[in-house]
Protein backbone atom coordinates (compact mmCIF):
# COMPACT_ATOMS: atom_id res chain seq x y z
CA UNK A 1 0.00 0.00 0.00
CA UNK A 2 1.63 3.74 -1.36
CA UNK A 3 1.70 6.96 1.02
CA UNK A 4 -0.64 8.43 -1.53
CA UNK A 5 -3.80 6.84 -0.21
CA UNK A 6 -4.52 9.04 3.15
CA UNK A 7 -6.64 5.41 4.11
CA UNK A 8 -6.50 2.23 2.54
CA UNK A 9 -9.27 -0.24 3.72
CA UNK A 10 -8.97 -4.13 3.09
CA UNK A 11 -11.43 -6.72 3.25
CA UNK A 12 -12.62 -4.79 6.72
CA UNK A 13 -15.48 -7.14 8.41
CA UNK A 14 -16.70 -5.46 12.04
CA UNK A 15 -19.10 -7.79 14.26
CA UNK A 16 -21.31 -7.24 17.21
CA UNK A 17 -21.53 -10.64 19.44
CA UNK A 18 -22.89 -12.18 15.86
CA UNK A 19 -24.63 -9.47 14.09
CA UNK A 20 -22.17 -8.58 11.00
CA UNK A 21 -22.26 -4.49 10.31
CA UNK A 22 -19.25 -4.24 7.91
CA UNK A 23 -18.87 -7.25 5.89
CA UNK A 24 -16.13 -6.81 4.04
CA UNK A 25 -15.16 -3.85 2.66
CA UNK A 26 -12.34 -2.48 0.82
CA UNK A 27 -11.71 1.37 -0.69
CA UNK A 28 -9.03 3.59 -0.62
CA UNK A 29 -8.89 7.53 -0.09
CA UNK A 30 -6.41 9.46 -2.18
CA UNK A 31 -4.92 12.55 -0.42
CA UNK A 32 -6.58 15.94 -0.67
CA UNK A 33 -10.00 14.55 -1.69
CA UNK A 34 -13.89 14.82 -0.22
CA UNK A 35 -14.62 10.98 0.22
CA UNK A 36 -18.35 10.24 0.61
CA UNK A 37 -19.61 6.85 2.38
CA UNK A 38 -23.44 7.32 1.27
CA UNK A 39 -25.92 4.86 3.13
CA UNK A 40 -29.21 4.49 5.29
CA UNK A 41 -29.54 4.15 8.29
CA UNK A 42 -27.51 1.22 9.88
CA UNK A 43 -25.28 0.73 7.05
CA UNK A 44 -22.19 0.80 8.93
CA UNK A 45 -20.88 4.13 7.95
CA UNK A 46 -20.33 5.12 11.61
CA UNK A 47 -18.64 1.42 12.49
CA UNK A 48 -16.19 1.79 9.43
CA UNK A 49 -15.48 5.68 10.32
CA UNK A 50 -15.03 4.74 14.33
CA UNK A 51 -12.63 1.79 13.54
CA UNK A 52 -10.55 4.25 11.02
CA UNK A 53 -10.32 6.70 13.62
CA UNK A 54 -8.76 3.96 15.63
CA UNK A 55 -11.79 4.21 18.32
CA UNK A 56 -13.06 0.65 17.79
CA UNK A 57 -11.43 -2.44 16.94
CA UNK A 58 -12.32 -4.83 13.36
CA UNK A 59 -12.84 -7.88 13.79
CA UNK A 60 -11.11 -9.20 10.64
CA UNK A 61 -9.35 -6.98 7.63
CA UNK A 62 -6.42 -4.29 7.76
CA UNK A 63 -6.93 -0.40 7.66
CA UNK A 64 -3.82 2.05 7.29
CA UNK A 65 -4.00 5.50 7.44
CA UNK A 66 -0.91 7.04 6.71
CA UNK A 67 0.82 4.11 5.38
CA UNK A 68 0.28 3.17 9.66
CA UNK A 69 -1.75 0.27 10.56
CA UNK A 70 -4.51 0.84 13.01
CA UNK A 71 -3.25 -2.23 15.00
CA UNK A 72 0.32 -1.17 15.63
CA UNK A 73 -0.69 0.74 18.79
CA UNK A 74 2.45 2.29 19.23
CA UNK A 75 1.96 4.27 16.05
CA UNK A 76 -1.39 4.34 16.46
CA UNK A 77 -0.76 8.21 18.61
CA UNK A 78 0.54 9.06 14.81
CA UNK A 79 -2.92 8.99 12.95
CA UNK A 80 -4.43 10.27 16.32
CA UNK A 81 -1.97 13.56 15.83
CA UNK A 82 -3.06 14.28 11.73
CA UNK A 83 -6.74 13.56 12.25
CA UNK A 84 -9.38 15.61 12.73
CA UNK A 85 -13.06 13.70 14.19
CA UNK A 86 -16.36 15.30 14.32
CA UNK A 87 -18.78 12.71 15.44
CA UNK A 88 -22.20 11.87 15.10
CA UNK A 89 -24.40 13.75 17.01
CA UNK A 90 -21.70 16.14 17.69
CA UNK A 91 -22.38 18.22 21.20
CA UNK A 92 -20.18 20.85 23.24
CA UNK A 93 -20.80 22.40 26.65
CA UNK A 94 -24.04 24.28 26.83
CA UNK A 95 -22.91 26.42 29.56
CA UNK A 96 -19.27 27.85 27.87
CA UNK A 97 -19.19 30.03 24.97
CA UNK A 98 -17.85 29.20 21.51
CA UNK A 99 -14.51 30.89 22.26
CA UNK A 100 -14.47 29.19 25.96
CA UNK A 101 -15.36 25.64 24.41
CA UNK A 102 -12.54 25.55 21.67
CA UNK A 103 -10.14 27.01 24.13
CA UNK A 104 -10.96 23.59 26.25
CA UNK A 105 -10.33 21.52 23.41
CA UNK A 106 -6.87 23.44 22.33
CA UNK A 107 -5.40 22.53 25.67
CA UNK A 108 -6.70 18.86 25.56
CA UNK A 109 -4.40 18.79 22.26
CA UNK A 110 -1.93 21.46 23.27
CA UNK A 111 -2.87 22.74 20.38
CA UNK A 112 -0.74 26.11 18.89
CA UNK A 113 -3.91 27.31 16.41
CA UNK A 114 -5.24 30.85 17.19
CA UNK A 115 -8.91 30.13 18.16
CA UNK A 116 -9.73 33.86 17.41
CA UNK A 117 -8.22 32.96 13.61
CA UNK A 118 -10.51 29.47 13.55
CA UNK A 119 -13.77 31.61 15.03
CA UNK A 120 -13.49 33.80 11.90
CA UNK A 121 -12.57 30.83 9.59
CA UNK A 122 -15.75 29.28 10.17
CA UNK A 123 -17.85 32.00 10.24
CA UNK A 124 -18.79 32.58 13.60
CA UNK A 125 -17.06 35.99 14.44
CA UNK A 126 -20.36 37.03 15.72
CA UNK A 127 -20.85 34.62 17.85
CA UNK A 128 -17.57 34.23 20.01
CA UNK A 129 -19.06 35.06 23.39
CA UNK A 130 -22.35 32.89 22.75
CA UNK A 131 -23.00 30.06 25.07
CA UNK A 132 -22.97 26.78 22.69
CA UNK A 133 -26.43 26.54 23.99
CA UNK A 134 -28.03 29.85 22.18
CA UNK A 135 -26.67 28.79 19.07
CA UNK A 136 -28.38 27.40 15.55
CA UNK A 137 -28.37 23.84 14.53
CA UNK A 138 -26.02 25.36 11.81
CA UNK A 139 -23.62 27.26 13.77
CA UNK A 140 -23.35 24.08 16.44
CA UNK A 141 -22.38 21.70 13.55
CA UNK A 142 -19.91 24.12 12.49
CA UNK A 143 -18.31 24.71 15.85
CA UNK A 144 -18.31 20.71 15.75
CA UNK A 145 -16.07 21.30 12.69
CA UNK A 146 -13.99 24.27 14.13
CA UNK A 147 -13.35 22.07 17.01
CA UNK A 148 -12.02 18.99 14.72
CA UNK A 149 -9.93 21.28 13.03
CA UNK A 150 -8.10 22.67 16.87
CA UNK A 151 -5.15 20.00 15.86
CA UNK A 152 -4.52 21.17 12.52
CA UNK A 153 -5.59 17.74 11.02
CA UNK A 154 -4.60 16.53 7.77
CA UNK A 155 -7.49 14.13 7.18
CA UNK A 156 -10.89 15.34 8.89
CA UNK A 157 -13.77 12.92 9.78
CA UNK A 158 -17.71 14.42 8.92
CA UNK A 159 -20.26 12.07 10.18
CA UNK A 160 -23.39 13.43 9.35
CA UNK A 161 -22.66 16.99 9.85
CA UNK A 162 -25.64 18.36 7.96
CA UNK A 163 -28.11 16.16 9.92
CA UNK A 164 -31.21 17.95 10.43
CA UNK A 165 -30.17 21.41 9.33
CA UNK A 166 -32.48 23.35 6.97
CA UNK A 167 -31.18 24.26 3.12
CA UNK A 168 -29.57 27.33 4.03
CA UNK A 169 -27.65 26.09 6.96
CA UNK A 170 -26.99 22.77 4.83
CA UNK A 171 -25.32 25.47 1.92
CA UNK A 172 -23.51 27.16 4.25
CA UNK A 173 -21.99 23.75 5.82
CA UNK A 174 -21.17 22.79 2.04
CA UNK A 175 -19.18 25.66 1.78
CA UNK A 176 -17.07 25.58 4.34
CA UNK A 177 -16.55 21.90 3.81
CA UNK A 178 -15.32 23.10 -0.18
CA UNK A 179 -13.06 25.82 1.54
CA UNK A 180 -11.51 22.90 3.81
CA UNK A 181 -10.66 20.62 0.43
CA UNK A 182 -8.96 23.76 -0.85
CA UNK A 183 -6.52 24.48 2.16
CA UNK A 184 -5.50 20.91 1.32
CA UNK A 185 -7.10 18.86 3.93
CA UNK A 186 -8.84 15.30 2.97
CA UNK A 187 -12.02 14.85 3.85
CA UNK A 188 -13.96 11.97 4.86
CA UNK A 189 -17.85 12.53 4.78
CA UNK A 190 -20.89 9.99 6.06
CA UNK A 191 -24.29 10.94 4.80
CA UNK A 192 -27.03 9.57 4.19
CA UNK A 193 -28.41 12.84 1.80
CA UNK A 194 -27.75 11.80 -2.16
CA UNK A 195 -28.02 15.71 -2.75
CA UNK A 196 -24.90 16.10 -0.07
CA UNK A 197 -23.10 13.14 -1.45
CA UNK A 198 -23.44 14.24 -5.42
CA UNK A 199 -22.76 17.71 -4.68
CA UNK A 200 -19.19 17.60 -2.63
CA UNK A 201 -17.48 14.46 -3.43
CA UNK A 202 -14.81 13.64 -5.77
CA UNK A 203 -15.84 10.09 -5.11
CA UNK A 204 -18.85 8.08 -3.32
CA UNK A 205 -19.00 4.62 -1.37
CA UNK A 206 -22.27 3.26 -1.24
CA UNK A 207 -23.26 0.53 1.35
CA UNK A 208 -26.06 -1.34 2.69
CA UNK A 209 -25.68 -3.47 5.55
CA UNK A 210 -22.23 -3.45 5.60
CA UNK A 211 -21.99 -4.39 2.02
CA UNK A 212 -20.50 -2.11 -0.85
CA UNK A 213 -23.26 -1.48 -3.53
CA UNK A 214 -21.03 0.62 -5.72
CA UNK A 215 -18.51 3.49 -5.89
CA UNK A 216 -16.92 5.54 -8.05
CA UNK A 217 -17.07 9.65 -8.67
CA UNK A 218 -20.23 10.98 -8.72
CA UNK A 219 -20.43 11.89 -12.66
CA UNK A 220 -19.31 8.08 -13.18
CA UNK A 221 -22.10 6.92 -11.10
CA UNK A 222 -24.47 9.01 -13.00
CA UNK A 223 -23.71 7.88 -16.23
CA UNK A 224 -23.10 4.60 -15.47
CA UNK A 225 -26.30 3.84 -13.54
CA UNK A 226 -28.37 6.93 -13.95
CA UNK A 227 -30.27 5.99 -16.61
CA UNK A 228 -31.05 7.98 -19.36
CA UNK A 229 -31.50 11.57 -19.65
CA UNK A 230 -34.60 13.26 -20.62
CA UNK A 231 -36.88 16.49 -22.33
CA UNK A 232 -39.81 16.91 -20.93
CA UNK A 233 -42.79 18.65 -22.98
CA UNK A 234 -45.30 19.93 -21.74
CA UNK A 235 -48.56 21.23 -23.43
CA UNK A 236 -47.46 19.23 -26.70
CA UNK A 237 -49.91 17.22 -28.88
CA UNK A 238 -48.90 14.18 -29.67
CA UNK A 239 -49.34 15.34 -33.31
CA UNK A 240 -46.17 17.54 -33.74
CA UNK A 241 -43.78 14.58 -32.56
CA UNK A 242 -45.20 12.71 -35.99
CA UNK A 243 -42.78 12.92 -38.91
CA UNK A 244 -39.83 13.49 -36.89
CA UNK A 245 -39.04 9.65 -36.15
CA UNK A 246 -38.82 10.66 -32.89
CA UNK A 247 -38.72 7.67 -29.71
CA UNK A 248 -40.91 9.04 -27.48
CA UNK A 249 -42.96 7.93 -24.07
CA UNK A 250 -46.21 9.87 -22.79
CA UNK A 251 -45.94 9.22 -18.83
CA UNK A 252 -49.12 8.57 -16.23
CA UNK A 253 -48.91 12.76 -16.42
CA UNK A 254 -49.50 13.07 -20.30
CA UNK A 255 -45.90 14.53 -20.36
CA UNK A 256 -43.59 13.64 -23.74
CA UNK A 257 -40.35 12.49 -22.52
CA UNK A 258 -37.88 12.21 -25.37
CA UNK A 259 -34.81 10.30 -24.73
CA UNK A 260 -31.54 11.81 -25.59
CA UNK A 261 -27.82 11.30 -25.65
CA UNK A 262 -25.79 14.42 -25.78
CA UNK A 263 -25.70 18.11 -26.06
CA UNK A 264 -25.66 17.98 -30.09
CA UNK A 265 -28.98 15.33 -29.91
CA UNK A 266 -30.76 17.38 -27.56
CA UNK A 267 -30.38 20.45 -29.55
CA UNK A 268 -31.43 18.81 -32.37
CA UNK A 269 -34.56 17.43 -30.78
CA UNK A 270 -35.51 21.09 -29.45
CA UNK A 271 -35.15 22.89 -32.29
CA UNK A 272 -38.14 21.03 -33.52
CA UNK A 273 -39.99 22.61 -31.26
CA UNK A 274 -38.10 26.37 -31.19
CA UNK A 275 -41.34 27.95 -33.01
CA UNK A 276 -44.21 26.16 -31.48
CA UNK A 277 -46.08 28.57 -28.60
CA UNK A 278 -47.07 27.47 -25.48
CA UNK A 279 -44.75 24.65 -25.24
CA UNK A 280 -43.05 24.02 -21.61
CA UNK A 281 -39.58 22.14 -22.01
CA UNK A 282 -38.27 20.74 -19.40
CA UNK A 283 -34.56 18.61 -19.51
CA UNK A 284 -33.94 16.15 -16.91
CA UNK A 285 -31.13 14.81 -16.25
CA UNK A 286 -30.67 11.75 -13.39
CA UNK A 287 -28.96 12.21 -10.12
CA UNK A 288 -27.86 9.87 -7.61
CA UNK A 289 -31.22 8.85 -6.43
CA UNK A 290 -31.62 7.16 -9.64
CA UNK A 291 -28.10 5.68 -9.50
CA UNK A 292 -29.46 4.62 -6.27
CA UNK A 293 -32.82 3.46 -7.17
CA UNK A 294 -31.48 1.55 -10.51
CA UNK A 295 -28.97 0.02 -8.22
CA UNK A 296 -31.39 -0.94 -5.32
CA UNK A 297 -34.52 -1.42 -6.42
CA UNK A 298 -35.35 1.05 -3.39
CA UNK A 299 -35.60 5.02 -2.53
CA UNK A 300 -33.12 6.08 0.27
CA UNK A 301 -35.32 9.07 2.44
CA UNK A 302 -35.14 10.36 5.74
CA UNK A 303 -37.46 7.41 7.06
CA UNK A 304 -34.80 4.97 5.59
CA UNK A 305 -35.29 2.50 2.07
CA UNK A 306 -39.05 2.44 0.46
CA UNK A 307 -40.05 0.62 -2.37
N1 LIG B 1 -22.01 -1.12 19.76
C1 LIG B 1 -22.89 -1.78 19.02
N2 LIG B 1 -23.39 -2.96 19.41
C2 LIG B 1 -24.28 -3.65 18.64
N3 LIG B 1 -24.69 -3.25 17.44
C3 LIG B 1 -24.22 -2.08 17.00
C4 LIG B 1 -23.30 -1.28 17.74
N4 LIG B 1 -23.00 -0.17 17.03
C5 LIG B 1 -23.71 -0.27 15.89
N5 LIG B 1 -24.43 -1.41 15.86
C6 LIG B 1 -25.30 -1.86 14.75
O1 LIG B 1 -24.50 -1.95 13.59
C7 LIG B 1 -25.22 -1.48 12.45
C8 LIG B 1 -24.44 -0.35 11.81
O2 LIG B 1 -24.49 0.77 12.67
P1 LIG B 1 -23.78 2.15 12.31
O3 LIG B 1 -24.00 3.08 13.44
O4 LIG B 1 -22.40 1.87 11.88
O5 LIG B 1 -24.65 2.58 11.04
P2 LIG B 1 -24.72 3.98 10.29
O6 LIG B 1 -24.62 3.68 8.83
O7 LIG B 1 -23.75 4.92 10.86
O8 LIG B 1 -26.21 4.44 10.60
P3 LIG B 1 -26.82 5.93 10.81
O9 LIG B 1 -27.07 6.48 9.43
O10 LIG B 1 -28.10 5.67 11.54
O11 LIG B 1 -25.86 6.73 11.60
C9 LIG B 1 -26.60 -1.10 12.96
O12 LIG B 1 -27.47 -2.19 12.73
C10 LIG B 1 -26.38 -0.86 14.44
O13 LIG B 1 -27.55 -1.12 15.17
MG1 LIG C 1 -23.94 6.76 11.75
Amino acid sequence: MTEKFAISVKSLIKQYGKFTAVDGISFKVKSGEIFSLLGPNGAGKTTIVEIIECLKKPTKGEVEVFGINIRDLKKQINIKRKIGVMPQNFNAFDWLTVKENLEYFKNIYSSNKSVVKLIEDIGLDGKTDALYKTLSGGMKQRLGIAISLINEPELLFLDEPTAGLDPQARRDTWNLIRKLKEQGKTIFLTTHYMEEAQELSDRILIIINGKIVTDGSPNKLIEEFGGKKLIILRNCKESLLENHSLKYEINFKGEVQIPFENNEHLFKILNIFTDIPDIEIEIKKPDLNEVFLNLTGKRMTAEGLVK
